[in-house]
């Protein structure tokens, strides 16, 4: 198993204070005239994710059969859906689109991850390190990722986006930039992704509330109890709600529908939004609505029919994400049930094993190289390495990394009953590969 640290975009920030989670947007507008009629030509495939539209649709538009396009045809594009932004605003577009074509006759990176090891875990940000991976070398994502103004983890790393926002992931000042942000994580994701392969993308909504933000669901649960005799200035990070463009404070804002939709205009296939139905929630003690005990998985593709084996559903044990025999039918549908996770580990924002196993069983096949680029306490590593495929994982915290190493380290011995076992051969940590970074 290879465990190393790499670049960081913004440095290591962990002992930089958290910022509290409240809207002050300033105003953005588009400057018509700054670039107009350059002779700069910027590529279509840049275009096409920064301005959210499919590739045909642009060429419809602007009457031309090539792969470049100019400044000005960029405005016009702008002028057909002008809310429709991905990762950027509609008004940084045209500059991050020619800095874009600048840093491009300049640099001639090369891709060089994954190095060929069957387990790697790379230490830093996960935005920096997309961007690595060589075209189509990954068959499958899966993730979690911090979901919006929920949770301080042990180390958090200042991201600096597109859209000129520097923060941790999750800790943007409004749910639009925690979705440009995903946006732009999809965005650097999608070459590296294999032609027949699948993003699965655990998400989970949130309430513009005004509140404190917690390490984990106990913690919150002891202040639903009256037990955290904290103050309101206390805690590490707090979220305002007051301020926001239209959301007003105790609504619930829909996240997971909108990350949806930007996946589409950057090109994604949305196969299917699935309900993870949840067992055991967090008790929510709001009397005006329904509590929640539900996540949800995006299932994204790069074509229509990606690699798919319904029969995995069938086959495998539930605790790798076959059938919960109590709670579901021989149907594979989108609403699964899956057990929460125990929490054993302690690192609070964990998923079940169950969850990611069925995605890769799914989508996958044996030799299968998996992707989680916010691997956490490792389950999605786990699961890939019981199933027989590589895995390649990712966090800002070297803490959750070295618990990561030690569950994956474990499957090898664990029982998991017969299933694929002989296709489960762990790399010791010690087999570095070639990795560059
Ligand atoms: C929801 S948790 C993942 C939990 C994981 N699925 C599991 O089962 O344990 C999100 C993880 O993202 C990590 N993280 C936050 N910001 C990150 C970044 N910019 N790059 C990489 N990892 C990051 C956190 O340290 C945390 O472990």
């Amino acid at each position: 198993m290879t465990h190393r640290k790499t670049a960081n975009s913004a440095g290591d920030t962990s002992s930089r204070p958290l910022p509290d989670i409240k809207p002050q947007t300033p105003i953005a507008t588009l400057d018509r005239s700054k670039h107009r009629g350059s002779a700069q030509l910027l590529r279509l495939e840049q275009v096409a994710p920064a301005v959210g539209m499919s590739v045909s649709f642009i060429r419809k538009v602007l009457g031309t059969s090539g792969n470049q396009v100019t400044p000005d045809q960029v405005i016009t594009l702008l002028d057909q859906d002008a809310f429709g932004e991905t990762y950027l605003r509609r008004s940084q577009v045209l500059d991050h689109l020619m800095a874009a074509a600048e840093r491009d006759s300049e640099t001639g990176g090369e891709a060089a991850l994954p190095a060929g090891d069957p387990v790697q875990l790379l230490l830093g940000d996960a935005q920096a390190m997309l961007g690595t991976f060589r075209p189509g070398s990954i068959d499958c994502v899966v993730t979690s990722t911090p979901y919006w103004g929920m949770r301080v983890y042990k180390s958090s790393h200042f991201v600096e986006w597109a859209d000129g926002e520097v923060c941790p992931y999750g800790h943007e000042q409004t749910p639009e930039g925690f979705l440009r942000h995903t946006a732009q994580l999809l965005a650097a994701l999608k070459p590296a992704v294999a032609a027949d392969g699948s993003v699965w993308w655990n998400v989970m909504d949130s309430y513009n509330t005004r509140t404190q933000i917690r390490g984990n669901a106990a913690e919150a649960l002891r202040a639903m109890q009256g037990l955290d005799q904290r103050a309101w200035a206390d805690h590490e990070s707090r979220r305002y709600s007051a301020g926001h463009v239209y959301a007003k404070d105790g609504e619930q804002v829909l996240i997971p529908g909108r990350i949806a939709e930007r996946a589409s205009r950057l090109g994604y296939y949305v196969k299917s939004v699935i309900t993870w139905a949840k067992p055991y929630t967090t008790p929510e003690p709001q009397k005006s609505r329904v509590s929640r005990s539900l996540e949800y998985v995006l299932h994204l593709s790069k074509q229509r029919t990606p690699k798919f084996n319904r029969e995995a559903y069938r086959q495998l044990p539930p605790s790798l994400g076959g059938r919960n025999t109590l709670l579901e039918t021989d149907k594979l549908s989108d609403v699964w049930h899956l057990a929460t996770s125990s929490g054993i580990g302690g690192h609070g924002a964990q998923f079940p094993l169950s969850l990611p196993a069925r995605c890769i069983g799914l989508s996958t096949n044996v030799g299968d190289v998996v992707l989680d680029p916010f691997v956490g306490s490792g389950n999605t590593g786990v699961a890939a390495r019981s199933l027989g495929r590589k895995f390649v994982g990712i966090d800002v915290s070297p803490e959750y990394l070295t618990q990561a190493e030690e569950s994956i380290g474990m499957v090898g011995e664990s029982a998991f009953g017969s299933f694929e076992r002989e296709q489960v051969k762990l790399v010791q940590a010690e087999q570095h590969g070639t990795n560059v970074l």
